[in-house]
């Protein structure tokens, strides 16, 4: 039975059928609720208080006619009172519905769409980081590629396949940490010659950036972590006079043009010879001043012409081919670029300070 052909019985007629008053206008209430879950415009929520509350043909106003005025004296104190909370029902809910679609339409109106949406902070740019793009960039304009390799090392390409006798302090000296029995830590990136020789043939120019690890205590000056970048060039007829032009087109690239650098004899188990090469101090010119203790220079990075045994190693011909290789630590040169007295500054995550490099 429809709700229209309901309103249009009397209420005797619907109550001997077994009706209830109280079911009779919650049902109303009911249906007009299920009707104004489906308007969703003005138009449909004009239509549905026509519908419900038009004074001439509204259902309301028939329920009224026939229920109410209908009633036997006994109900109509009953019926008289469920007409009216009907009613304003009917009348709050319409209301209330007419003011959400007014808001809705509101805001639709006020988004725009089209704007962009409001700005989101964006991190910085660790120093690290830039260090490594800047040293990256430098390197690919003299042609070298950027690989990676692992963390985790075999202790034979960290060590041996670097020409570190066996029981070599160094790798107590490294303070070396060990994942198991023959796995470490790298404790420098220069394992990563052994894997990339191994995998290719000359010429290569590779530059290999990457975190490492040395179980030392943290100072200001020293971190369990931390990056290097390991570089080296394999070919025919590489001499030591091509490291010292590469490092010091690099070390005026980097620290300015009027850098100076100085190479010293040193020593490393995988290069033969090896140098410490020192820069002239960024921060005085070579003056002398604290940073570079007085000295007018600051050491850093160590290199050399790859040993022959290390060619060996990767099943190149020593007599053949000849290279060299350098490594650095890009936090100390993030110290020196940014004027930054504590290592500890860039393992501590506080955006207070990371938020300068932007
Ligand atoms: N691997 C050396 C270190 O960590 C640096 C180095 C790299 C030296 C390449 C010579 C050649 O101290």
């Amino acid at each position: 039975m429809s709700f229209e052909e309901k309103t249009s019985r009397s209420l005797g007629e619907l109550l001997a059928e077994g009706g209830s008053v109280e079911g009779l206008y919650s049902e109303l209430r009911a249906c007009f609720d299920l009707e104004k879950s489906n308007a969703s415009s003005g138009e449909q929520l004009k239509q549905l208080r026509d519908r419900w509350l038009g004074r001439k043909n509204g259902l309301l106003s028939a329920a009224n006619d026939h229920w109410l005025k209908a009633a036997p004296r006994e109900l109509k104190p009953q019926v008289g009172r469920l007409q009216n909370e009907s009613k304003r029902y009917l009348e709050s809910a319409l209301a209330d519905a007419k003011t959400q679609l007014a808001t809705a339409q509101q805001t639709q109106q006020h988004i725009d769409i089209t704007l962009p949406g409001p700005p989101r902070e964006i991190g910085a740019c660790h120093p690290v980081r830039l260090v490594n793009e800047e040293v990256w960039s430098i390197f690919r304009g003299l042609g070298y590629s950027i690989a990676e390799g692992p963390e985790i090392e075999t202790f034979y390409n960290n060590f041996e396949a670097l020409n570190f006798p066996e029981d070599h302090p160094a790798v107590d000296e490294m303070d070396t940490i060990f994942i198991e029995d023959r796995t470490v830590l790298r404790t420098h990136t220069s394992p990563n010659q052994i894997r990339i020789m191994k995998d290719r043939e000359p010429p290569l120019r590779y530059l290999v950036p990457g975190k490492v690890y040395r179980h030392d205590t943290p100072d200001s000056t020293h971190t369990p972590m931390f990056h290097q970048i390991e570089g080296f060039a394999v070919g025919e007829n590489i001499t030591f006079t091509d490291l010292k032009g590469t490092l010091d087109y690099f070390s005026k690239q980097f620290f300015g043009p009027d850098t100076k650098t100085r190479f010293r004899p040193s020593f490393f188990p995988f290069t033969e010879p090896s140098a410490e090469v020192d820069v002239s101090c960024p921060f005085c010119s070579g003056k002398g001043c604290r940073t570079c203790k007085d000295t007018g220079y600051i050491e850093v990075l160590g290199c050399g012409m790859i040993d022959p045994e290390v060619f060996r190693h990767v099943g190149y011909d020593p007599e053949r081919y000849s290279g060299f290789a350098f490594g650095f630590g890009i936090d100390r040169f993030a110290m020196l670029k940014y004027h930054i007295d504590d290592i500890q500054l860039l393992f501590q995550g506080d955006v207070r300070f990371l938020r300068q490099f932007r």
